[in-house]
């Protein structure tokens, strides 16, 4: 979860939130070395007093300065297409939830055991305990097994929502009338916070989501008490 002054990606639950991170780091490596060349070459226009009144082309400069760039977006594109395949990628789910978004609230159905169906919805403000956390809290929590491969389905009832988790780099739109596939995996224990991130009307920021993450003998326990 994030806290203040945390400006940047939160620490990752998963295999594929770690690598989202490596490329955002990567990305942001290319960028910050662009930024200071065009920079200093900028800076020095201001104090060099070269002139020549017979240029009129200068075809190799071009081509470097043209073909470079186109280089430096493979450097750039090549990683993201990986990771855009990778993210898409299912392997044998253990568990599905399916987490449906309604004005303005979450309801998830576990299929696989005995129909389990409930709402989630944020715990108000003046409602809340002293351990809470102010508009991310909710009175159904999802709890799911660490240390499994979990496939997500995501759809809607009446406008588009969007189930989101930072630390786990899952995003994904509900729909109405589709219905929409992720998968994640969760390597520790934890409590996982996400909101809905797709404006769907007058309350959009109070439809948090929270995972429990918990070892597969606690998950079985609480899934076979329901
Ligand atoms: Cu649901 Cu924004």
């Amino acid at each position: 979860m994030s806290t203040w002054a945390n400006l940047g990606l939160q620490d990752s639950a998963s295999p594929l939130m770690e690598q989202l991170i490596f490329f955002h780091d990567h990305a942001l490596l290319i960028l910050v070395m662009i930024t200071v060349l065009v920079g200093y070459l900028m800076f020095m226009l201001f104090f060099n007093n070269y002139v020549n009144r017979f240029l009129l082309h200068g075809q190799l400069i071009e081509m470097i300065w043209t073909i470079l760039p186109a280089i430096i977006l493979l450097f750039i594109a090549f990683p993201s297409l990986r990771l855009l395949y990778l993210l898409d990628e299912i392997n044998e789910p253990s568990v599905t939830l399916k987490s449906i978004g309604h004005q303005w609230y979450w309801s998830y159905e576990y299929s696989d055991f005995n129909n389990i169906e409930f709402d989630s919805y944020m715990i108000p403000t003046n409602e809340l305990s002293t351990d809470g956390f102010r508009l991310l809290d909710v009175d159904n929590r999802i709890v799911l097994p660490m240390n499994s491969q979990i496939r997500i389905l995501v759809t809607a009832a009446d406008v588009i929502h969007s189930w989101t988790i930072p630390a786990l780099g899952v995003k994904v739109d509900g729909t109405p009338g589709r219905l929409n596939q992720t998968n994640f995996f969760m390597n520790r224990p934890g409590l996982f916070y996400g909101q809905c991130s797709e404006i769907c009307g007058a309350n959009h920021s109070f439809m948090p989501i929270v995972i429990e993450s918990v070892p597969t003998n606690y998950f079985i326990k609480w899934i076979s008490n329901n």
